[in-house]
């Protein structure tokens, strides 16, 4: 949906403006107005409203008739919105004023009661806590979608070799497929930090009212069932201050967000024409106006740097927050932009990483020789060393003379012959060679959570399984 920018003004009176003198001026009505941000939330706040509705009527503190012109009224409502004929108005400030003044003007007095035993600040609670549950339905949907992406491909390069690296220097052969897990993992850990997060936010907050509950006789039970809701807030002042939830999420995109940062990290390293392992779809890249030979990774070097406006955000959240008296002030009213614009980030991020994900071009060759540049395989001597007795830290000096012998020479471990090899340890023998390959090495690693492609095939499998 677009959102509008009410610029409509009119001379009819605002919701509150009984007790006041004069009107406030055109900028204290734009500066203190959310309906520019707040109008994406119509439609949980006309859920919102008809559940409390219901059980207005259920309870009989309205009529059944007031009910039904209610329903039909914001029936009307949404037919409007959806057709993009509603007339948002600046001077109803927020998008529950403005739904609610468009009902009255619909059905006339039923809609003037429908905020009997309610107030907003348990309304925009109620909304926010329905319009994030929604969001983080969608999120964990992509977030499975890059999952799968991520499988797919580690499937295709279960047995791919690629230098494995600390310190950005090359450490030990792994295949590509192990490497995308470990996003899979990490993603996985996403995931059940939304569903923890999803499962303190859905509590209601309406009945709270305004801050200490309300004289009528309302059932917030039977509205926590409608809206789907796991219970109600215990206590209604922190029903209608805690922003905890909108806290939470901004934190778990964050370390999404930090995931997918580094994964980008890694996609321009890989793609750089030094390096040179994996090359991106061409529609995920861009050209340069001046150097025609370029083909940039924009989007990864997009989603690495929006990662910082994410940061930002979960940062002002906590700062919105931290000097606040209960219960609700208007500050709250700034948790709303931080919010949609985490969420708008995060699911256009995980939606087009879904997409690159597949379409990543492999260059195994490249990945093969870069493996042979950086004595990959010398754990795997020491190893050998130790297995045929030696003490691990003497195994250790003895393959580092190796790989000084290799530098001078320039050439690999397994490239120096039996003989010179035994110069460093009379343990070697020519069973050595099958230990000093990539292949060797890979398959030797044969262990839950290690590189073997046979660990890396069953890994993926049991990633299969919890999507
Ligand atoms: N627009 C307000 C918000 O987003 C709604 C609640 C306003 N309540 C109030 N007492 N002014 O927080």
């Amino acid at each position: 949906m677009s959102i509008h920018h009410p610029t409509k003004t009119d001379e009819t009176s605002v919701a509150w403006s009984g007790r006041f003198s004069e009107p406030v001026s055109d900028l204290v009505k734009r500066y203190t107005a959310s309906v520019f941000f707040d109008q994406r939330m119509w439609r949980q706040d006309i859920r919102g409203s008809l559940a409390h509705a219901r059980m207005l009527a259920r309870q009989e503190i309205i009529s059944g008739a007031d009910l039904a012109a209610i329903e039909t009224g914001m029936a009307t409502i949404v037919a409007e919105i959806e057709a993009g004929k509603f007339n948002w108005n600046l001077d109803d400030e927020d998008v529950h004023l403005n739904i609610e003044k468009r009902l009255t003007a619909l059905v006339g007095d039923p809609g003037k009661r429908l905020h009997t035993g309610r107030s907003r600040n348990d309304q925009v609670a109620t909304d926010i806590r329905l319009w994030l549950r929604d969001t983080m339905d969608g999120i964990d949907q992509l977030l499975r979608q890059l999952q799968a992406a991520l499988l797919g491909l580690a499937e295709t390069h279960a047995e791919t070799p690629m230098p494995g690296f600390t310190h950005l220097q090359v450490a030990q052969p792994v295949t590509f497929g192990h490497h995308l897990l470990a996003y899979v993992e990490m993603l996985e850990r996403d995931r059940s930090r939304f569903a923890d997060c999803r499962r303190r936010a859905n509590r209601l907050p309406l009945g709270a009212a305004a801050l200490a509950g309300t004289t009528f006789p309302i059932d917030r039970a039977f509205v926590a069932q409608e809206l789907g809701f796991d219970g109600v807030c215990e206590n209604s002042l922190d029903a209608v201050s805690d922003r905890d939830f909108a806290i939470e999420f901004c934190a778990a995109a964050s370390l999404v967000m930090t995931h997918v940062s580094r994964f980008s990290e890694e996609l321009i390293l890989w793609m750089s024409p030094r390096v040179g392992f994996i090359d991106l779809a061409d529609r995920f890249c861009t050209g340069s106006s001046i150097m025609p030979q370029k083909k940039n990774p924009d989007v990864p070097e997009l989603a690495r740097g929006k990662t910082g406006r994410v940061f930002g955000h979960l940062m002002g959240l906590l700062t919105l927050m931290k000097g606040q008296p209960l219960a609700y002030n208007k500050d709250n009213q700034e948790d709303k932009e931080p919010l949609f614009d985490t969420a708008d980030t995060l699911v256009d991020t995980l939606r087009i990483f879904a997409d690159l994900v597949p379409g990543i071009r492999v260059k195994a060759d490249a990945m093969a020789s870069a493996l042979r540049q950086g004595y990959a395989t010398a754990t795997d001597l020491a190893d050998y060393l130790v297995k045929k007795g030696l003490p691990f830290r003497d195994a250790h000096e003895a393959v580092a003379r190796a790989v000084r012998r290799c530098e001078a020479k320039a050439c690999d471990l397994p490239d120096l012959d039996l003989a010179e090899l035994r110069e460093f340890s009379t343990l070697i023998e020519d069973d050595v060679f099958s230990v000093l390959t990539v292949a060797g090495s890979l398959g030797a690693r044969n262990h839950v959570g290690g590189t073997a492609p046979a660990q890396v095939r069953a890994a993926i499998a049991r990633a299969r399984n919890r999507l």
